[in-house]
């Protein structure tokens, strides 16, 4: 094998599916150190929303992936970085095609993305079938670490349902026994009402409306004014970027605010309070990232953020930093030589992540096990009320691993 050869076999990534592994671990084990250093810049595929409601979450989880490669002087397990940068647009009926991009045309190592559960699970059957390494910085549908869960599938943000599944605990302490979810009607919207749900019913409360908009559509008035109807003791809300604040100003408006509490997943006020107002004043929510955590860590990663990109870090810049460190782990323990696919695996699992959000591991699943914290919306921050949920766990239904 010349050495073009061993760099286009390394690029290729996972050969079919998990069996492939094995395989590809015996040839990359056997490339000579000189040969390492030798190695061209590791391809990194990016497929990331840089246009439409979701923009902005894509680039905060890109500058956060980033920030972890400068840490590293600009390498991971020693290897330089070649990124190649595919738009998915939040558009589910183009994920095979743009995955695709970063498989077949580019030949990426890795793939990092995306945002939207829907473009994920377009993702999941092609990188299932390629076994190309894909660390997914935030779109939480539950399939990828659930019935479709692969050994080359890892996740560095969140299940859906983990997200709003210690919301029923924190209604109950509160006193509401009814609520009404609202929110888009896709992958994510469901899966983060049915964690609400199994969490609010577990503890007495009752889920009297399921309220649904199509995704991405921003047009909440007639939902607004069935809720105003119903007059739940809450509401509970997933929308996000965009959405999240015209949603929030629409509460607002419609006369609901400090009549009906508002609570959600934390991406209803996650990287929105410069745009709102104060109509996100009060909201409560849980997620796995707070602002004031006060730990030296995040400290430390806020101040680096701020510095690089002249913005404030959110859970978006988190999860895209974390899928770095998550990386670096791998590539760390096989000296960057990434077609030692199982060695890389192997020391992805194994990882304690120190992030700025806590310390977290992965699930069997490769799912993060991780606190979820009550959060309130303090003026433009989303402050640390407490931890709702210690180290909560996707239960991965389906997922035989
Ligand atoms: C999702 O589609 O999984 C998602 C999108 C934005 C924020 C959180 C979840």
């Amino acid at each position: 094998m010349t050495q073009n050869d061993k760099d286009v076999f390394a690029r290729r990534g996972f050969l079919k599916g998990s069996a492939a592994i094995a395989g590809a671990t015996a040839v990359g084990t056997l490339l000579p150190s000189a040969a390492l250093a030798q190695q061209a810049k590791l391809k990194v595929g990016l497929m990331l929303p840089y246009t439409g409601t979701f923009a902005q979450l894509g680039v905060a989880i890109t500058n956060g992936f980033k920030l972890a490669v400068d840490e590293r002087g600009g390498k991971l397990g020693g290897r330089e970085i070649e990124f190649v940068t595919v738009d998915d647009e939040s558009n589910p009926a183009k994920a095979p095609e743009n995955v695709n991009k970063l498989v077949q045309r580019d030949k990426v190592d890795v793939v990092i993305g995306t945002v939207h559960s829907g473009v994920v699970m377009g993702m999941a059957k092609v990188l299932k079938e390629s076994g190309t390494l894909w660390i997914n910085p935030n779109g939480g549908a539950g399939a990828m670490t659930g019935a479709m869960c692969a050994p080359n599938f890892f996740r560095t943000s969140f299940s859906n349902w983990q997200t709003t599944h210690a919301l029923g605990k924190v209604l109950k302490a509160k006193g509401h026994k009814t609520a009404v979810f609202i929110t888009w009607k896709y992958a994510a919207g469901e899966e983060m009402m049915e964690g609400f749900k199994e969490g609010f019913e577990k503890e007495g409360g009752k889920l009297v409306k399921e309220l649904y908009t199509p995704f991405p559509q921003v047009e909440f008035q007639a939902l607004l004014t069935e809720i105003a109807s119903i007059k739940p003791d809450a509401v509970v809300a997933f929308f996000a970027g965009g959405g999240a604040a015209k949603f929030l100003k629409d509460y607002q408006a419609a006369g609901l605010k400090g009549k009906i509490p508002l609570y959600g997943s934390g991406f209803l006020t996650d990287g929105v309070l410069d745009a709102v107002g104060d109509a996100a004043e009060g909201v409560e929510t849980t997620l796995h990232y707070a602002d004031g955590l006060d730990t030296k860590k995040d400290k430390a990663f806020r101040l680096a953020y701020a510095k690089t990109f002249k913005l404030q870090p959110d859970v978006y810049a988190v999860q895209g930093y974390d899928a770095g460190q998550l990386l670096a782990a791998g590539l760390e323990a096989v000296k960057g030589n990434v077609a030692d696919k199982a060695g890389v695996i192997k020391a992805m699992e194994a990882a304690k992540i120190d992030s700025p959000r806590g310390q977290w591991t992965l699930s069997k699943a490769h799912n993060p096990v991780q606190d979820m914290y009550l959060r309130k919306v303090v003026g433009k921050e989303n402050k640390t009320m407490g931890v709702a949920w210690k180290a909560l766990a996707d239960p991965a239904r389906g997922c035989k691993m």
